[in-house]
């Protein structure tokens, strides 16, 4: 069988990587070799064993029939969605390690999909080499999901880790981790949440079976986690992690990304450096993880290829995945109960006037005091929070 891949940058030179690397164990696997037939990229690659696969004109590759399936690992929406839409039309498979053309075409390229009697798969796009999502849709394709929450940004991950560990300030951890290759040079889209944002979309929708838009998820990034902040965790025995979250409420469900104060209790509470983790709770699974390389050109590469796998196995037929495009609306996330963790210049006693008992931090920075509310809705807290000085809120979990 023959397979095209669209961009070779980090990840699409790794899939190339993968399935020359491990090419006889993947030919047992599938039943007969695969074999790379085309490289779509500006770029030429003088020299290198894949020069003469190089195209950079899509089209070759949609209107040559004996390419049977498409890895496209360009990112961005556009010109993706295009390129893809046509492999689709054309009756190839395609796998996605691109979050953003999921998150926000997944519904419309799995119908076309369907209709072209073809497959359209991401496993790649969340969780990098973890495998979670065939793990939802088939292994736990029995249970209603109620709560899917993860670390499913590295590089945000590798940051708090260093601040934790070392005490070091953002910026400082930031610019280390982009020496280091962690981070991008432009961080944006993973230290404001946006990476994470657009992942937990894509969980959220596979578990309720519809379309969630990603801009429907409140977000915040860590670009304002200070050391001192990372002071006050440790003085109350905690971890703050970026967190993406999603839990059903009623008929539908309930999404944040945001820092979060973790307890040592909490699954998610040791997951550090570079790595990702999903904490699932099933109704009848009771609570799972999935522990792994979230990131990264192999790891996200193996995740493309064990898709390229399960399309090959299923070469004359489309999987039924189900992502209905009719919009899941979510619910007010101010309804959610927590407790939350937040500094103030106010005094004591004007914390206590408006929230009664909380568990002060005193000592760590002068002139303010830090405390821990009892669990209230969010709502809640933002009312009693407006008669007071507040420097920073962080939820607890
Ligand atoms: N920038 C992403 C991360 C890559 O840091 O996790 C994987 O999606």
């Amino acid at each position: 069988m023959k397979v095209a891949i669209m961009g070779f940058g980090t990840i699409g030179s790794g899939v190339y990587k993968v399935l020359t690397t491990n090419e006889d164990v993947i030919a047992k696997r599938v039943g007969e070799k695969l074999e790379v037939a085309y490289v779509l990229d500006r770029r030429q690659f003088p020299g290198e064993p894949w020069e003469q696969l190089v195209v950079d004109d899509y089209n070759i590759i949609a209107n040559d029939p004996s390419v049977d399936i498409v890895v496209e690992t360009m990112g961005g929406v556009e010109p993706a969605y295009t390129f893809v839409k046509a492999m689709l039309e054309h009756g190839k498979h395609v796998t996605t390690s691109n979050k953003a053309l999921v998150a926000d075409k997944g519904a419309d390229l799995i119908k076309t999909a369907r209709d072209n009697n073809v497959n359209f798969l991401f496993e790649a796009s969340v969780g990098g080499g973890i495998p979670i999502i065939r793990p939802i849709l088939e292994c736990l394709t029995g249970d209603v999901i109620e709560e899917i929450s993860g670390i499913v940004n590295g590089t945000t991950n590798y940051i708090m880790t260093k601040m934790t560990e070392d005490g070091s300030e953002f910026e400082d951890v930031l610019k280390e981790a982009q020496e280091l290759g962690y981070a991008e040079k432009d961080p944006t889209a993973d230290i404001e949440g946006h990476d994470a944002q657009r992942k937990i979309a894509i969980l959220t929708s596979l578990i309720c079976g519809q379309q969630v838009e990603y801009t429907d998820i409140p977000t915040e990034g860590i670009s304002n986690i200070s050391s001192n902040d990372i002071k006050y965790a440790k003085a109350i025995g905690r971890n703050i992690k970026l967190l993406a979250t999603s839990t059903a409420t009623g008929d539908t469900y309930v999404a944040r990304v945001a820092p979060y104060l973790l307890a040592p209790e909490h699954p998610l509470f040791a997951v550090n450096d570079v790595f990702n983790a999903i904490f699932v709770h099933g109704n009848m699974l009771g609570d799972g993880m999935f522990y792994g390389s979230g990131a990264g050109s192999l790891p996200t590469a193996s995740a493309v290829v064990g898709d390229i796998v399960e399309m090959a196995r299923h070469k004359d037929e489309n999987i039924f995945l189900e992502w209905k495009p009719e919009k899941k609306v979510l619910a007010d996330a101010s309804v959610v109960e927590s407790a939350f963790f937040a500094r103030t210049k106010s005094s004591k006693s004007d914390v206590e006037g408006a929230f009664g008992k909380v568990e002060f931090v005193e000592g760590i920075v002068d002139g303010e005091v830090g405390f821990v509310t009892d669990v209230m809705t969010e709502a809640d807290y933002e009312s009693k929070a407006a008669a007071l000085d507040i420097v920073k809120m962080i939820r607890v979990r």
